[in-house]
């Protein structure tokens, strides 16, 4: 069996990180190994992301680099993975003379093959698309750690006007909920603590009569003091027994998130999102009665075509009315292939900066009151080791995904749950003092298992 060190860099969404332990499965499943160092690599392999420009450009920049190294290493094989890889095949294997190797998100099943062809010399290509692939049987090769992503899900069918996504994962399908929650139950098994199930649109996972309520409920029972999040949830597709599913089960973190992508009607009907923007207030309004204490995040973008003022103004006021715990702030991109590519790119560079410098700045604004509120409370916060600024630290998470800094305590180990009393809060970060060392997940009282 050969021995040859791969390097991986990954780029991009939560998808992209599932994706590149997934392919690490399958490479250590063919005798390769993995190093941590471009330079001792014989195979370097970057995943990349298309959804936005300067998410290429900076892919771009990276093989400027490789190409150094491989000047003083000519057997060096130079490959793509990813949604770039399925965007600009073509123009990879033309342009970029560097690349060997270029695998789309449905064909890693044959990089081992394709990295042999470009050992011979030649181009290693694989970027079909395909209806069923979900790499079920396939394990993820993961270190050891607290948290893990399982991807449930691929592919989109959702088609938002501005999103290559649809293009380059292909159409939805789900994987079986017996082998989500068999790795859960490995996952648990081997001491991790918190899972994130994910999926570019979840709400829309199946399998025979199973949906993604089901899933959730099932994978959160296999063992109760393993957190266990989602995402990417669709405003038209969440469904009421989603919000009980999150409800009645504790350890089903209170934590949504539901890209509204803009406050006004207009735009969301030229986005293709399918919702109005009352239709989404009053999914919001509904979760928080169904789930006390949940929270919100969610994408934006500015600057969409056509968008004007007062369009702007409608996504500030929604910000303003769900007062979000996060936001993923963007500027539009416009995107080959796409919908949107089509009209005009008519908001300049300059407003689409001043629109996402406010839109930044409000939630900056949000989430800094809302951290405030919690002074004074009491957070369930899972240990996730000494705090990176200082050993005299130890950082942590609630289940609404903040950040929690307390002194360190050697009683308090990682991988546990602490009771802390919050005594302080900035933006993005909340301080407090342990109060106990606690069984639950999360603030709801009893466990129910
Ligand atoms: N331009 C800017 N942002 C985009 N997103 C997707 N496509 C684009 C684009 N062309 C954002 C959306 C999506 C998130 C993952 O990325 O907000 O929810
Ligand atoms: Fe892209 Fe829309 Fe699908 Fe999300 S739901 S991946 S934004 S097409």
């Amino acid at each position: 069996m050969k021995k040859n060190n791969v390097y991986i860099e990954t780029y991009g969404c939560q998808m992209n990180v599932a994706d590149t332990e997934l392919v690490k499965g399958i490479l250590k499943n063919n005798g390769y190994e993995m190093t941590n160092e471009a330079d001792n690599a014989d195979v370097i392999l970057l995943n990349t992301c298309s959804v936005r420009d300067n998410a290429e450009q900076r892919i771009y920049g990276r093989l400027g680099n490789f190409k150094n190294l491989k000047l003083g290493k000519p057997g060096l094989v130079v490959g793509i993975l990813g949604c770039m890889a399925e965007r600009l095949r073509k123009d990879l294997i033309e342009e970029k003379k560097i690349v060997d190797v270029i695998v789309g998100p449905d064909e890693y099943r044959k990089l081992p093959e394709l990295i042999d062809v470009a050992f011979n010399g030649e181009k290693g290509i694989g970027v079909r698309l395909s209806r069923t692939e979900t790499y079920d049987d396939i394990i993820p090769y993961r270190e050891d750690g607290l948290q893990a992503w399982i991807s449930v899900m691929r592919g989109c069918d959702k088609f938002c006007t501005f999103c290559v996504v649809p293009f380059t994962r292909g159409r939805e399908r789900s994987r079986s909920l017996d082998s989500v929650v068999e790795e859960v139950k490995q996952l648990s098994e081997r001491g991790f603590k918190e899972i994130t199930l994910l999926g570019q649109n979840v709400n829309s996972y199946q399998d025979n009569q199973n949906d993604f309520a089901d899933l959730l409920a099932a994978c959160a029972i296999v063992d109760r003091k393993m957190r266990i999040r989602f995402t990417t949830s669709h405003p038209q597709d969440l469904s009421d027994k989603l919000l009980y599913a999150i409800a009645e089960n504790p350890n089903i973190c209170n934590y949504i998130h539901l890209p509204v992508q803009s406050g006004s009607n207009r735009i969301l009907k030229l986005m293709n999102r399918t919702y109005t923007i009352e239709h989404y207030l009053n999914l919001i309004q509904k979760a928080k009665q169904i789930i006390p204490g949940v929270s919100f995040s969610t994408d934006i973008i500015s600057g969409f075509p056509t968008e004007t003022y007062e369009d702007h103004v409608m996504t500030l006021d929604v910000m303003r009315e769900v007062k979000y715990d996060g936001a993923y702030m963007f500027k539009y991109s416009p995107r080959e292939g796409t919908k949107a590519y089509k009209m005009e790119d008519d908001v300049t560079e300059e407003i689409k900066t001043k629109r996402l410098q406010e839109i930044i700045d409000l939630q900056q604004q949000i989430s800094f009151e809302k951290n405030q509120s919690l002074i004074d409370q009491e957070e369930i916060v899972l240990i996730e080791g000494l705090s990176k600024k200082s050993d005299k630290f130890m950082s942590g998470r609630t289940d609404t995904n903040k950040v929690v800094i307390i002194p360190a305590d050697e009683k308090i180990e990682e991988g546990g749950y602490v009771k802390v009393k919050i005594n302080r809060a900035t933006s993005a970060t909340l301080f407090g003092v342990p109060v106990s060392l606690v069984n639950e997940t999360d603030n709801k009282l009893a466990l129910t298992a």
